[in-house]
């Protein structure tokens, strides 16, 4: 054949082709022209990249669109584009179809029909979505990946699996509200690597032939019964393996050692009995062991200690009594020790575990340890976080606690401490956050306190703390950002557990715009939001000051109430300008409150049960954002400030017995929206004629308390999805949709 001829013939092979896929990829264009339709019409605002997509171009250079080399339309990325509403009908009409991703997202209602007609799909990403109802995919038998994760997706899974089985690689039903046995479902996929299950109401045993996955989670559901040790067989390729929060019993399987290649292995909070196997310390690759809230008894095996990868362990909540296990001193190796919820009562020295070069994290909160706090804390060079709460250490503070070099967080909180604060905390510059609430520390705060210029979250609640609160305390908190860079350096932290419980005792669970935070502790995902934190990502929607406007950022607060603390609060406090939380209540307090106050980005002011005197600072009216304002049980007196109608984000306020304030309540706006109990007490205080008459007969107030929960949810929520904060999402939307 001549070339010329070659050349001909290839150019009408081609061109014929062309001829053919134009008019398939015409008819794909239609279909992503009526998608962009659908889309607009479910999406007032806000809408995502697909507004860009035109009649004059192709398709295959549209945002979030690719094509084949012939020119058909094969995959389709919405992945947080903005897009709500219900799922689009029509993608089966795309034959081409292989990868569609429309995570991250709030894509509501059930998944159509239409969908299980997309025969080419080989991957199909819908995590991060709201949508409902029971899974039928059974026509995908071509998908290699699924993800269905943070949906609400419900119902068992029988019907899908082992349907969708052939060539499934990846599956991932996280975070939905499936039920029912998983036991017989996935023994033909035999292509499959990764299944996370974790998050679900599954019941029943357990499926038995997961050694052949790389990953394996089942986490947080409803299974039971014995892991049988015939699982784990020679071959078993597990990296990852995760069981906790179920309820399985009997013994742990000295068979797991067969997976050599295990890195993370969590069994935490089963109820599994008996020692831990020794083969585990022939895991050459063991990284993170949590066997913590289980029923073990005390023997540790020493072969763990060959264990020279281990750098997560956790053995809390096991009823270990006595001294800490002398074992438990010679893992050099260790970074994260977690030892919390026993009954130990010593060995803090005679086990060795002050000693440990590498820990970071010491977790030994919950326990019974009596005495001094021993000194030998302060000599562990690594020692970044030490959480000692509920527990019953006496004596006072040692100075050589300001020695840690590194220390980030500082929880001494319910124990028996008295004595002074050491003016050396003020050594501690990378300290985040200090909690030595509910002690008997006694004295004034230190003025060095002010040289601790990352803390943000100081907590001296409820201790005899007293005299003046140094101005000083307005310097703390000036500079965090090389902390926070250190720890977004920093390697990554494997996932472990205990960070629920402290960051339980982190929170100001009653107050904005911590609670929101709480609400999703409940769900446990502490672990990437206590992440965030420590990287000063930020986490929280606030005011900046004088204006409603929210935006993301890390705030801090002040705990100082029950406490004896008198004189005045210092005006210096108005340049905390990144705390959102003061709360002096229930001290000696008096003089003005000062006006500077209302410079900072307010959103919970408490400082009732003191003796603030003179009128109340007009200025508050300027806090556009304060949603929590006490002021009762004061002596404050003249004019009832009008400006603080202008708080129209306020939803809980009390102004009650302050004898001696005067004036009148405006009988309209923010303040009528309250009863009469926030005024009771003030007899010079003339409140509109409605609330003086009995609550039942008023109209309900506007909701606007609701409304600004709502936007700061919102906004939170937009974060969460931004950063795909994987775990903390779905709870959030499940909130937020929550009537
Ligand atoms: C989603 O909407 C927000 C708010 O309008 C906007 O800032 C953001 O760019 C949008 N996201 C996308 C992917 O278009
Ligand atoms: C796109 O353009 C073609 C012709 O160029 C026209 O026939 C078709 O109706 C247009 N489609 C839309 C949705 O505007
Ligand atoms: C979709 O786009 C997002 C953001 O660009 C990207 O992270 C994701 O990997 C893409 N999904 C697929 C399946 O390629
Ligand atoms: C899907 O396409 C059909 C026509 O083939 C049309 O009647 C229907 O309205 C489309 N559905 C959506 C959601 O666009
Ligand atoms: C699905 O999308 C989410 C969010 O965009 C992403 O984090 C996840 O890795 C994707 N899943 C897979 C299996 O690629
Ligand atoms: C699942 O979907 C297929 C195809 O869409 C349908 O034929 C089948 O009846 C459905 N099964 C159930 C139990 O709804
Ligand atoms: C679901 O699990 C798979 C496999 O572990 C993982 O690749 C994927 O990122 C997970 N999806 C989300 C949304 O985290
Ligand atoms: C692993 O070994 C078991 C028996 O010990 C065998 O039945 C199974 O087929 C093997 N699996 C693989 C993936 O080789
Ligand atoms: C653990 O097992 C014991 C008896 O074996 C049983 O009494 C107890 O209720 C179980 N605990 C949990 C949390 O399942
Ligand atoms: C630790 O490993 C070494 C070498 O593999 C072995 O000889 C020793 O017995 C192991 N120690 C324990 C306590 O199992
Ligand atoms: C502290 O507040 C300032 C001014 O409001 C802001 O620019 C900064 O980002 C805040 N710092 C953090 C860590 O959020
Ligand atoms: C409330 O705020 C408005 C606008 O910021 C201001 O003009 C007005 O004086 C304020 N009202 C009072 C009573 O301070």
């Amino acid at each position: 054949m001549s070339e010329e001829k070659l050349l001909i013939l290839s150019f009408l092979f081609i061109a014929g082709q062309i001829v053919v896929d134009a008019s398939s990829l015409q008819n794909d264009k239609d279909v992503l022209l009526e998608l962009k339709i659908f889309l607009q019409d479910n999406n007032p605002f806000n809408r995502g990249r697909y507004t860009e997509w035109s009649n004059s171009s192709s398709p295959c250079d549209w945002p979030g669109i690719s094509c084949s080399v012939n020119e058909r339309v094969t995959g389709i990325n919405l992945s947080d584009y903005n897009i709500s509403g219900n799922m689009f009908g029509n993608f089966s009409r795309m034959t081409e179809l292989s990868v569609l991703d429309l995570s991250q997202n709030t894509i509501e209602g059930p998944i159509p029909d239409d969908l299980n007609r997309c025969k080419n799909l080989r991957h199909l990403n819908l995590s991060h979505n709201i949508l409902a109802g029971e899974l039928n995919l059974t026509g995908l038998t071509n998908l290699e990946t699924l993800d269905l994760t943070v949906n609400r997706l419900e119902g068992g899974i029988q019907l899908n699996f082992p349907a969708l089985c052939n060539n499934l690689v990846t599956l991932n039903m996280s975070f939905n509200d499936f039920t029912g046995r998983i036991d017989d479902c996935f023994n033909e996929c035999w292509k499959l690597q990764h299944l996370d299950l974790r998050d679900n109401n599954f019941s029943g045993p357990i499926w038995s032939g997961f050694q052949r996955l790389r990953e394996f989670s089942v986490s947080e559901n409803e299974l039971t019964g014995e892991i049988s040790p015939s699982i784990f067989t020679e071959n078993c390729t597990l990296e990852l393996l995760d069981l906790s929060e179920n309820h399985f019993d009997g013994s742990i399987p000295k068979e797991v050692s067969n997976c050599k290649n295990l890195s993370f292995l969590d069994l935490w909070d089963n109820n599994f009995t008996g020692t831990t196997p020794s083969e585990i310390g022939t895991l050459p690759n063991l990284m993170t062991l949590l066997l913590g809230k289980n029923r073990l008894s005390r023997e540790i095996p020493e072969s763990l200690l060959n264990l020279t990868q281990l750098v997560f362990l956790d053995y809390s909540w096991n009823s270990f009594r006595g001294d800490i296990q002398e074992i438990f001193g010679k893992f050099k190796q260790l970074q994260h020790l977690v030892l919390y919820g026993n009954f130990y009562t010593g060995g803090l020295t005679t086990s060795g575990i002050l000693k440990l070069p590498k820990i970071l994290r010491l977790d030994l909160s919950v326990n019974s340890f009596t005495g001094p706090l021993p000194v030998e804390f302060s000599e562990m060079p690594s020692l970044k976080y030490l959480i000692l709460a509920f527990n019953q250490f006496n004596g006072s503070i040692p100075p050589e606690f300001g020695n840690f070099s590194a220390l980030q967080a500082l929880d001494l909180s319910f124990n028996r401490l008295t004595g002074k604060i050491p003016p050396t905390i003020g050594k501690l510059t990378s300290l985040l956050w200090l909690m030595l609430a509910n002690n008997s520390i006694t004295g004034e705060i230190p003025r060095e306190i002010g040289n601790c210029s990352s803390l943000l979250w100081l907590n001296l609640a409820y201790n005899r703390l007293s005299g003046t609160i140094p101005t000083e305390i307005s310097n703390i908190a000036q500079n965090p950002t090389p902390t926070f860079l250190s720890n977004r350096n920093s390697s990554r932290v494997p996932a472990g557990s205990g960070e629920c419980s402290t960051m339980g005792r982190w929170i100001p669970t009653n107050y904005p715009p911590f609670h929101f935070v709480y609400s999703l502790l409940s769900r446990k995902s502490c672990r990437s939001i206590w992440g965030s934190l420590l990287k000063g990502h930020p986490i929280f929607p606030i005011c900046s000051t004088g204006s409603m406007v929210r935006t993301l950022q890390i705030t801090g607060y002040l705990q100082l109430t029950g406490n004896q603390f008198s004189g005045n609060l210092p005006p210096e406090i108005g340049k905390l300008h990144n705390f959102t939380l003061v709360h002096v209540g229930m001290n000696n307090l008096s003089g003005q409150l000062p006006a500077e106050i209302a410079n900072m980005p307010l959103m919970v002011l408490e400082v009732s049960y003191n003796g603030f005197s003179g009128e109340i600072p007009s200025e508050l009216g300027k806090a556009r954002c304060l949603e929590n304002l006490d002021l009762s049980h004061n002596n404050f007196s003249g004019e009832f400030p009008a400006s603080l109608n202008n708080l129209t984000q306020l939803s809980e306020f009390n102004v009650s017995l302050n004898p001696l304030i005067s004036g009148t309540v405006p009988p309209t706006g923010q303040l009528a929206t309250f009863e009469k109990e926030s005024f009771l007490g003030n007899p010079l205080l003339h409140l509109p004629n409605f609330m003086n008459g009995s609550s039942s007969n008023r109209s309900p107030p506007p909701p606007s308390s609701y409304n600004t929960k709502k936007t700061g949810m919102y906004i939170f929520l937009g974060f969460l999805v931004l950063t795909s904060t994987v775990f903390a999402t779905g709870v959030l939307l499940r909130l937020s949709l929550q009537p």
